[in-house]
């Protein structure tokens, strides 16, 4: 695992997006998979100024979201259907049908998953596997206790993850839903590489059990440290606590 420093504001989330436009450039049919939350925000936005100025060319792209809330439709401000359409989707040249969100509001949670594992196998499996880190140390929707070699299944959240998630929700845990769909630890370790990206200083403790703890369910980030090739970028605020 190589983990990479960032000291100025802002920084952290420039290399993560180099980082994904130097794959896309190397392989224009690159099979991404994307996370969402406030530590994305600025790789996204780094991304479209690339699209809009240079011509970041997304059109043979294929995207796989690693999770969504079950019971929002994709129009809703909490849905993750919603931050990527408002974050990358509608300003780049991405295909629709080429990104893959879990669907949650289908009527089969099940079948969603395994749908879901069979649309990641048939692009040929995940590429590049961009992640962020929960304040529970989950990754994806994979709340501590996540067996290690999980697929993509029906969670239900841990309460500090609904605080923590609460903003888009006019700031109430108790309207955040209970349950999503995640690509499991299993289904993430499959990825070719992994990038976790981990900002801000009420990160830096849970950042340091995953990087220096025991590779423990009880951590869901530190399975990556069994992952062959994982990158992990840290502001100077996620690295210090300051
Ligand atoms: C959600 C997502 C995670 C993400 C986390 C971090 O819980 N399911 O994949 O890592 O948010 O959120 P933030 O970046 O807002 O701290």
């Amino acid at each position: 695992m190589d983990v990479l420093f960032r000291s100025q504001k802002g920084q952290a989330e420039i290399l993560t997006a180099t980082i994904i436009a130097q794959a896309l450039r190397a392989e224009p049919d690159l099979v991404l998979g994307l996370a969402t939350g406030r530590t994305m925000d600025g790789v996204y936005a780094q991304l479209v100024r690339w699209h809009q100025e240079i011509g970041l060319d997304f059109s043979r792209c294929w995207t796989f979201n690693l999770d969504e809330y079950i019971g929002l439709p994709p129009s809703h401000s909490g849905a993750f259907h919603r931050y990527m359409r408002d974050h990358l989707f509608q300003h780049v040249n991405l295909q629709p049908e080429h990104c893959q969100v879990p669907d949650g509001l289908a009527p089969d949670g099940a079948l969603e998953c395994q749908r879901y594992e069979d649309r990641i196998q048939a692009a040929g499996g995940i590429d590049l596997q961009l992640l962020g880190l929960g304040l529970t140390g989950h990754i994806g929707f994979n709340e501590p206790g996540s067996a290690f070699d999980s697929r993509t299944h029906e969670v239900r959240l841990a309460e500090l993850t609904r605080q923590q998630n609460a903003e888009q929700f006019g700031g109430l845990a108790s309207a955040v839903p209970l349950r999503a769909i995640t690509m499991g630890l299993g289904t993430i370790l499959e990825a070719r590489r992994c990038l976790l990206l981990v900002t801000g200083a009420d990160k830096a403790p849970i950042l340091g059990q995953v990087l220096a703890g025991p590779v423990t369910p009880a951590v869901p980030g530190s399975v990556l440290r069994r992952h062959p090739h994982c990158t992990v970028i840290v502001d100077q605020a996620g690295s210090t606590g300051q």
